[in-house]
């Protein structure tokens, strides 16, 4: 069956992933080689896409079958079993869930109403009761958390470890600097609706060396000693082949989301995510704080304290339940005029 070459046009009541058909020969070049190669996992285009992620990221980088390959190989790394994590309610159910996943005891902090991330204030009252080993910081939306710096120094000063949950943040930085670089560890998904994306999976990066090698053997069933962790969190070859082209066309995305933003989106919600100055967002969601008629639904509906039922006060997270919405911005350069017809 041919397959028809070209974008279609965006149609926000249909999702559709943002591959850019311009890349079609690339890609299917890459498969040639995998093919070519008879290498069909864990081989040299997996090590180009971790490659291509340091280079973009400046850090280490290992590439997993999914963000929870990723996130298991870290719990377990730092060994949380059985030790007390912090982890914001407004998040996926990723988060706490792999938490639980790898034995930690989770305790839910609040977000801020104006970035959906964290609160410091909430975090460190949550750090003074829990002692925590750990806190994983949530990038919502594909901007920075804002209180990134401050809740990075205080884990600093308080001997807790900080992980990233990077799985909306392709693209976005903070004067320069990306998700993951803040932290001991961070952890990216390429999952379907990811702005860049390879179907399904993950990745992991740190500045700590023994974590990139403990990771590398936990997706492979900790071979070949089985002296750690490990089952099958591998990435396929044609897999990291979607991950190189996305990550080449990284920029040029994140640029038509900013400028579609800037030109279209902003001047018709006042009440919308306002970022400091020197961040960029990625915009895997463009969020907004008033009801839309064409929304695509919220970044979340319910939080995850809900969802598992702890007893804990988190007005901001229940907030944001309520109070936010978000504006069609799906990439597609070929169909830039229609966007006009489908934000309100
Ligand atoms: C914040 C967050 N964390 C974790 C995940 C889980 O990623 P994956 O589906 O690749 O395991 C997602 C996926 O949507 C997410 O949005």
């Amino acid at each position: 069956m041919a397959l028809e070459a070209g974008p279609g046009p965006m149609n926000i009541d249909r999702f559709a992933i943002g591959f850019d058909h311009r890349d079609r020969e690339r890609l299917f070049a890459l498969w040639e080689q995998a093919l070519d190669a008879e290498v069909w996992s864990d081989g040299p285009l997996t090590q180009a896409f971790e490659n291509a992620w340091t280079s973009l990221n400046g850090v280490a980088a290992v590439a997993t079958s999914s963000w929870t390959g990723a996130a298991l190989a870290a719990f377990e790394f730092f060994e949380l079993r059985g030790r007390t994590v912090l982890c914001p309610s407004n998040t996926f159910m990723a988060t706490p869930l792999a938490l639980r996943a790898a034995g930690a005891n989770v305790e839910f902090v609040d977000c801020n109403r104006h970035d959906l991330c964290m609160s410091f204030d909430d975090f460190e009252a949550k750090a003074d009761r829990h002692s925590p080993a750990a806190v994983v910081l949530v990038h919502i939306g594909g901007h920075l958390a804002f209180d990134s710096d401050r809740i990075a120094g205080y884990c600093r000063d308080h001997d807790i470890l900080l992980i990233e949950d990077c799985a909306h943040a392709h693209g976005g930085s903070w004067n320069g600097r990306r998700a993951g670089t803040w932290g001991d560890a961070g952890i990216w998904s390429f999952a379907p609706t990811k702005t860049i994306s390879t179907g399904e999976g993950g990745m992991l990066v740190s500045k700590h060396a023994e974590l990139i090698e403990y990771a590398r053997a936990f997706r492979n069933y900790a071979k070949p000693d089985y002296a750690q962790p490990g089952l099958n969190y591998r990435m396929s070859e044609f897999t990291a082949a979607l991950g190189i082209v996305g990550v080449e066309r990284l920029e040029e995305i994140v640029t038509w989301k900013n400028d579609v933003a800037r030109r279209e989106l902003d001047p018709k919600h006042a009440a919308r995510v306002e970022f400091p100055a020197g961040m960029v967002s990625g915009f895997y969601k463009y969020v907004v704080f008033d009801p839309i008629e064409r929304s695509t639904g919220k970044v979340y509906d319910e939080p995850c304290h809900r969802v598992l039922g702890h007893q804990v006060d988190l007005p901001n997270s229940d907030w944001i339940a309520e109070h936010h919405w978000c504006a069609p911005l799906y990439y597609n350069p070929a169909v830039r005029p229609a966007l006009e017809a489908v934000s309100k």
